[in-house]
């Protein structure tokens, strides 16, 4: 059975009744542009073909009544509230609470709705599956009360329920993606002016994921303290963001800075000039260029970000020799574990398996590899009675 004939099968059953829409929107995968995005920088990602869906209907109350599949049809219900209060044991229902009192925060004139929510977004890979599920529950509270929003509205609203009620203190990049992707295309992002620009992916070049098996540690804590960092480095240029951070003026008094700081800011400084010659490449289909980029942003992010891990290293470095300059190959996301990303040629897609097998061997762990499409972003789909 299908995920969306289950979620509809699913809400029937419970609530005797046909869904009259579900809500979907897809993960991510970032192609190049890490940890740019809160400095108001580039980012490359692509929505993929795994999705959160939310069946829904209206109720007559002021009551959300939500089940989560994928839970073991855990539920949870409250009334329509900018009042959060986070649920003592369910931290899925955390995400349902957040994105509602953001929305009522916000001003919109919700309607009481029943909901079954389930999702195919591998969770914890560093794929968005928060993202997805944010702006899948935000368009549909919407839909059912009759608003429709621009994607740019739908990501805000995600980041900013991703932002002040659960999660840590994510740029926009995941939610915009989720909510704007383009099917067949990489979006480059100017995360300042929320402008996007999609990008065609080339048809030779197959995105492989490979989830590295390395459990994503001390995410939020890491993650806040390069943010803390970044901040700092600008503040040292009389700015409030790296964006306006000049390559000449940081060099120009780089070492002044405290030596985590400076590698910090020279890691974003670069990987913005990066992402947009990223996107030039994969616009020219330059793939040399593009493999150039994605070898130099995965070493920035090791030795510059710190925020790598052996094993994803290893498996990055496995990669690379294979397929020269003939794909590209990084970690992607936020980091400390997670998946990395690869651009491969059709004709050399056999290079994944053994390569994986090796990494067993010396690692112990099993990576799992999904060969996926750039996808739309955030959807309706429209049911047949
Ligand atoms: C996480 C965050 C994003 C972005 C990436 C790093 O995915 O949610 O906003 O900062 O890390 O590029």
């Amino acid at each position: 059975m299908s995920m969306l004939e289950n979620v509809t099968q699913c809400f029937t059953e419970y609530f005797n009744q046909l869904p009259d829409f579900v809500s979907k929107a897809p993960g991510r995968v970032n192609l190049i542009g890490e940890h740019t995005d809160y400095n108001d920088g580039f980012v490359l990602p692509a929505a993929i073909d795994f999705f959160t869906l939310v069946a829904t209907s209206a109720r007559q109350d002021n009551l959300i009544k939500v089940i989560a599949l994928d839970y073991a049809g855990q539920t949870d219900e409250f009334a329509l509230s900018s009042l959060y209060e986070a649920h003592p044991t369910q931290m899925w229902s955390n995400y349902v609470r957040a994105v509602v009192c953001t929305l009522v925060d916000r001003g919109y004139q919700l309607k009481g709705c029943n909901l079954v929510v389930s999702g195919n977004v591998p969770q914890g890979a560093g794929l968005s599956s928060s993202a997805s599920l944010e702006v899948a529950l935000a368009q549909a509270l919407l839909t059912v009360a009759g608003i429709q929003i621009p994607a740019t509205e739908l990501a805000l609203i995600g980041q900013a329920a991703e932002n002040n009620y659960v999660g840590c203190a994510c740029g926009i990049m995941d939610q915009l993606v989720s909510a704007g992707g383009k099917q067949g295309h990489a979006l480059l992002i100017d995360c300042r002016s929320l402008e996007t620009k999609p990008i065609l992916m080339p048809s030779q070049l197959s995105i492989v994921i490979i989830n590295s098996g390395v459990k994503r540690g001390l995410v939020d804590s890491e993650y806040n303290l390069r943010r803390e960092q970044c901040a700092e480095a600008a503040k040292f240029f009389n700015q409030s963001v790296l964006r306006d951070v000049t390559k000449e003026q940081f060099f120009a008094a780089a070492d002044q800075l405290p030596e985590l700081v400076r590698k910090r800011a020279q890691h974003v400084i670069e990987e913005n000039e990066r992402t947009l010659k990223a996107a030039g490449a994969l616009a020219t289909n330059n793939v040399a260029l593009l493999s150039q980029l994605m070898a130099e942003s995965h070493v920035s992010m090791r030795d510059l970000f710190e925020i790598t891990t052996t094993e994803i290293d290893y498996l990055v470095a496995a990669l690379d020799k294979e397929l020269g300059s003939d794909g590209g190959v990084r970690m992607t996301g936020g980091g400390f574990g997670g998946c990395i990303v690869a651009l491969v040629p059709q004709k050399k897609l056999s290079i994944v398996e053994p390569i994986l097998a090796d990494y067993q061997l010396k690692t112990g762990l099993i990576a799992t590899p999904f060969i996926c499409t750039p996808e739309q972003g955030a959807s309706l789909v429209a049911l047949e009675s």
